[in-house]
């Protein structure tokens, strides 16, 4: 096989024969009582699906899982390293804990994610948070069952860091957090080195698993009455890449898209450097696959761009989105922009407002640039003093919040079909479109988890209020 391509394993016999020890472990220290798990996510939906599977794993072990600490004998954060900010919240957080392992010396502690993949983190952990058990890093998910065994039989702390980059492993049970929307990993790690980004550092080299085993996964969670699927990956434009097959995310977007029944596809996220033309006519042309593209472009500034080794210019960038409005009616636009690159001067950045402006996204996921220790751009010189970032940040916001109310109030009038998601307040319930615009809406509690027609009354900023027809 060549050099670039992945290896796909299933995880070894021996993981689910360490599930069946832990399980007579607790048997033992319960006496008979369900054990409990407290686990905790911080960060992007590729972290959300690595706990649906310690989720998965732990269910097989026997436990049942709780909404706070206290009474849990099993605590897990899996932790978030995209950002400074993340980062503290963990800290604080696993602090917290403490005193709940002074009062309960048998309860495990453990952390796990991309913030243990970082040797500087993973050294602080053991100095200074030494209640905390079992540490382990993205790459070490396949063998939790084996890790989480030798810390509860030997006492002692274990902490692993990974570097198997190339592998990916198949078989992990899977127990999802919701019923009716659910992810569906298509690949891990990424190739791109954006030079903000620690993500190729702590989640290794772009694999993409097997075309056959996700349409029978996605067959699956359809059949079982999923009415919303997500494909992850940090970069799903390059799926298939790293296959010896030849198949590419449009191919793969349109066969899970023939898979008959009542759904909604999604996925995220795009890069726009690899975003397809081919790509477009799949979504323009899906049955299933939702108006709706998440397409990061970080700086509308050609040479922030180049400094974030982003390969594609701001021309490119408008070009595809040309393109996906002529094609897709009715598209949501949403993105990813970090404001104050090291260097960014306040010209550069009104570039990314003019382009915001032209562009008119749905909504924004808008961030400070955060130094990540290890990457190109923590070594680049940043001039601007945080205060000043903060001031273009909220510019950024307040430019946003006009465009995204307009963009709202154009659809008051409309017939939408909408999700209903969840119970929201004062007897009322909350939706999406297929462009993802949250709908708030008077109807029953039980029509949670089901697809409605829907007329829009009016908007509220990114909101919109409607009514069942
Ligand atoms: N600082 C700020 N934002 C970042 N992102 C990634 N790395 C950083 C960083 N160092 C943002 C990007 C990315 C999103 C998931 O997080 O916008 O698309
Ligand atoms: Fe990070 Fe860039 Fe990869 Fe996204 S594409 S995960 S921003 S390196």
């Amino acid at each position: 096989m060549p050099e670039n391509k992945n290896l796909i394993s299933n995880v070894s016999d021996n993981q689910f024969e360490y599930l069946k020890l832990i399980a007579e472990i607790m048997e033992v220290r319960k006496r008979g009582e369900k054990p409990l798990a407290y686990i905790r996510t911080y960060g992007c939906q590729q972290n959300v699906a690595d706990s649906e599977k310690i989720k998965g794993m732990l269910a097989e072990s026997g436990f049942d899982f709780v909404d706070a600490p206290d009474d849990a004998d099993f605590i897990l954060f899996n932790t978030c390293a995209v950002r400074e900010h993340a980062e503290d919240r963990v800290f604080g957080n696993v602090g917290a804990l403490k005193a709940l392992k002074r009062r309960h010396p048998q309860i495990l502690i453990a952390l796990c994610g991309c913030m243990m993949e970082q040797e500087h983190i993973a050294n602080k952990i053991y100095k200074s948070f030494p209640f905390v058990g079992l540490v382990f890093g993205t790459h070490s998910l396949h063998h939790f069952p084996e890790l989480m065994y030798n810390s509860l039989v030997n006492g002692k702390r274990v902490f692993e860091r990974g570097n198997d980059d190339k592998m990916l492993y198949e078989g992990i049970p899977v127990r999802r957090d919701g019923t009716f929307k659910g992810w569906l990993p298509i690949m891990y790690g990424c190739n791109n080195f954006c030079t903000y980004c620690i993500v190729p550092y702590v989640r290794g080299r772009e694999r993409s698993r097997d075309k056959n085993v996700i349409i029978e996964e996605a067959k699956q969670m359809i059949n079982s009455g999923y009415k919303d699927i997500t494909l992850l990956g940090q970069n799903v434009n390059s799926y298939g890449k790293t296959l010896p097959d030849d198949v590419n995310f449009s191919n793969l977007l349109s066969e899970i898209d023939s898979i008959e029944g009542d759904y909604w596809l999604r996925f995220m996220t795009s890069h726009p450097r690899d975003c397809s033309k081919e790509l477009i006519d799949t979504i323009a042309n899906g049955k299933h696959i939702s108006r709706h593209l998440h397409l990061p472009f970080q700086s509308g500034s050609d040479r922030v761009l180049k400094a974030m080794n982003r390969h594609y210019d701001r021309k490119k960038y408008l070009d595809i989105i040309k393109y996906a409005k002529e094609k897709i009616d009715g598209l949501s636009l949403t993105s990813d922009i970090i404001v104050g690159f090291p260097g960014e001067t306040y010209e550069e950045f009104k570039e990314t407002l003019s382009l915001i402006k032209e562009v008119e996204f749905t909504s924004l996921f808008t961030f400070i640039y955060s130094p990540r220790v290890g990457t190109p751009a923590a070594k680049m010189d940043d001039p601007v003093p945080y205060e000043e970032k903060s001031r273009w940040f909220q510019e950024l916001l307040a430019v946003q919040e006009e465009i995204a109310a307009k963009r709202c109030a154009s659809m008051v009038g409309n017939i939408e079909k909408v999700l209903i998601e969840e119970v929201g307040k004062d007897g009322e319930v909350n939706g999406r479109t297929s462009g993802n615009i949250i709908v708030e809406l008077n109807a029953p509690e039980n029509l949670v988890g089901t697809f409605q027609n829907v007329k829009i009354t009016k908007a509220r900023n990114w909101i919109l209020k409607g009514e069942l027809i």
